[in-house]
């Protein structure tokens, strides 16, 4: 229709131009989006969070371990190899703020979750440099003597839902309760909580059965994180597809 010359000599016509292939590009991007109910593929096993998990995702934020450790494996062999499946969206879909990061001082947490030890957990966080003599990350023995109990848990709970997470109205009755009982085995509800957030892991994290301190919270979180979705099933589910 143009040719070259023409259209390089315009900047009027250039720029009209110019505009017309952006638009196109942007509507081919956007416009199936308005069709989609939702971006996000549908993964078994994700729940939102206990309530004592949620305690030490909060803690996480407040300490800032995000400026240091991201909770984002990137689907490049290397991240695989070392840190297990690439994350999904769906990981995340309750995260509110997520925690994806965008620094590794540390290694990333994504599936940071049984790969050692409760005991490990807290020595490492009390005084890092006990376990890893070379480092860097800052000691956090006051977690101990903190208490997570926190009867407005509930309240954060009814938040999240309001921004879609689904708590069922039982879960929210009892979130202050359940975040004690995750903490303590012989509590009356901790085979309540199980069965309310299956794959909640009910013991005593911090070594301490009498109290449920931050520590208790923080571990409890970090056990959980990347052992909701059984990767099996979701592997054998996509080499089908
Ligand atoms: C100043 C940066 C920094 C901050 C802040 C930080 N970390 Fe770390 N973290 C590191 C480094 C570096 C390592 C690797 C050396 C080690 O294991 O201590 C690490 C290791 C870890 C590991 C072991 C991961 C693995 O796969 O070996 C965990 C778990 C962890 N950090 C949790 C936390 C938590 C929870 C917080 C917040 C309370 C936090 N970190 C804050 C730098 C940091």
């Amino acid at each position: 229709m143009f040719s070259h010359d023409t259209v390089e000599r315009n900047a009027t016509l250039l720029l009209l131009l110019a505009f017309g292939v952006v638009t196109i590009g942007g509507l081919v991007e956007i416009a199936p989006l308005f069709y989609l109910q939702n971006t996000i593929e549908k993964v078994e096993g994700m729940r939102p969070y206990s309530p004592l998990e949620l305690a030490g995702r909060n803690i996480y934020v407040r300490e800032g371990c995000y400026t240091c450790h991201s909770q984002m494996i990137r689907p490049f062999r290397d991240e695989v190899e070392r840190y297990g499946h690439y994350s999904l969206a769906a990981e995340s879909m309750y995260d509110h703020p997520f925690q994806w990061g965008s620094k590794r001082t540390g290694p990333d947490l994504a599936r940071v979750g049984g790969r050692y030890s409760d005991e490990w957990q807290r020595n490492h966080l009390a005084d890092p440099r006990s376990v890893v003599p070379e480092s860097v990350m800052p000691s956090y023995p006051f977690l101990y003597n903190k208490s997570a109990e926190n009867p407005a848990i509930a309240d954060h709970l009814k938040t999240l839902a309001v921004l879609g997470v689904p708590y069922s109205q039982e879960q929210i009755d009892n979130a202050a309760t359940d975040l004690v009982a995750q903490a303590k085995p012989d509590d009356a509800n901790a085979a309540a909580v199980a069965t309310r957030y299956p794959k909640a892991q009910v013991r005593d994290f911090d070594g301490n059965p009498e109290t449920v301190s931050e520590m208790d919270a923080l571990i409890a979180y970090l056990q959980m994180l990347g052992t909701l979705v059984d990767f099996k099933a979701y592997d054998a589910q996509a080499n089908l597809r």
